[in-house]
């Protein structure tokens, strides 16, 4: 079993300068589908192939695995497809706001690490701040997806999200978690879940036409929600 990389230490909170999409795809203007925690990325890579009307990046934190998957994409010569390492709470927020409007238009979460303890919340890859610039970058109806074998993981992550204000569910969906996987490839750990017969908890999120909440208010309000035992924050304020 593999060790998880803790993302608050000091080399994983060095920032680095992610390349535009002009140097990462073929063809730039393409809408981007943005997969945080790839890992090796093959559910990526099949994705670029059945979509080759997209780009997609997957961004991930263990730089070897990301290192493979470049290779891959490189022996494949899949132009659509491009694997970046990095810390997604420190390096994305940047590169997302000097995106052109509307050519980020999903972003999908999937099987993030089991940071479940409330100790070791601030490791999880869903921070208030990321899930602001993500907001912040995705024009009305375009689509955040989250999903997750463990409820205790995925619980805050949705508290988060309705919290914020940002994103609605499509009326048709299934409460409180979707029957399906919209994408049409599973990851790798879904299809190690599958195997198991395990459930996957699964939420699609639909960004709408509300302003950003002050990032404050929404860390204390999560805080409140998540973490009950924080004496720390008093009920009021
Ligand atoms: C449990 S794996 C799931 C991988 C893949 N999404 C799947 O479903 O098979 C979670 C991945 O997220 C990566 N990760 C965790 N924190 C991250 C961060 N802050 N930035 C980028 N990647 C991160 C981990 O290294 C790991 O590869």
């Amino acid at each position: 079993m593999r060790q998880h990389v803790n993302p608050l230490s000091r080399f994983f909170q060095l920032p680095l300068e992610l390349p535009a999409p002009e140097l990462l795809f073929d063809d730039p203007c393409r809408p981007i589908h943005l997969d945080i925690g790839c890992a090796r990325g093959l559910c990526l890579q099949e994705l670029a192939t059945l979509r080759p009307d997209r780009n997609h990046l997957g961004v991930e934190i263990r730089r070897p695995l990301v290192r493979s998957a470049q290779r891959d994409r490189d022996r494949l010569e899949r132009l659509n497809l491009h694997y970046l390492f990095c810390n997604a709470n420190v390096s994305l927020e940047g590169w997302m706001a000097a995106l052109p409007q509307d050519r980020l238009q999903l972003v999908s979460i999937q099987f993030p690490d089991p940071w479940f303890k409330r100790r070791h919340r601030k490791r999880r890859v869903l921070q208030p701040s990321l899930l602001l610039a993500i907001a912040a970058t995705l024009q009305p109806g375009r689509e955040l997806f989250l999903q997750s074998d463990v409820l205790a993981v995925i619980e805050p992550m949705v508290a988060l999200v309705e919290l914020s204000g940002c994103f609605d569910r499509p009326a048709e969906d299934v409460r409180p978690w979707r029957a399906d996987n919209p994408l049409p490839v599973p990851t790798e750990r879904e299809r190690y879940v599958q195997e198991l017969g395990l459930p996957a908890y699964r939420v699609l999120y639909q960004r709408n036409q509300q302003p950003l909440p002050d990032p404050e208010d929404l860390e204390i309000a999560w805080q409140r929600i998540d973490n009950p035992a924080n004496d720390a924050i008093p009920p009021d304020g």
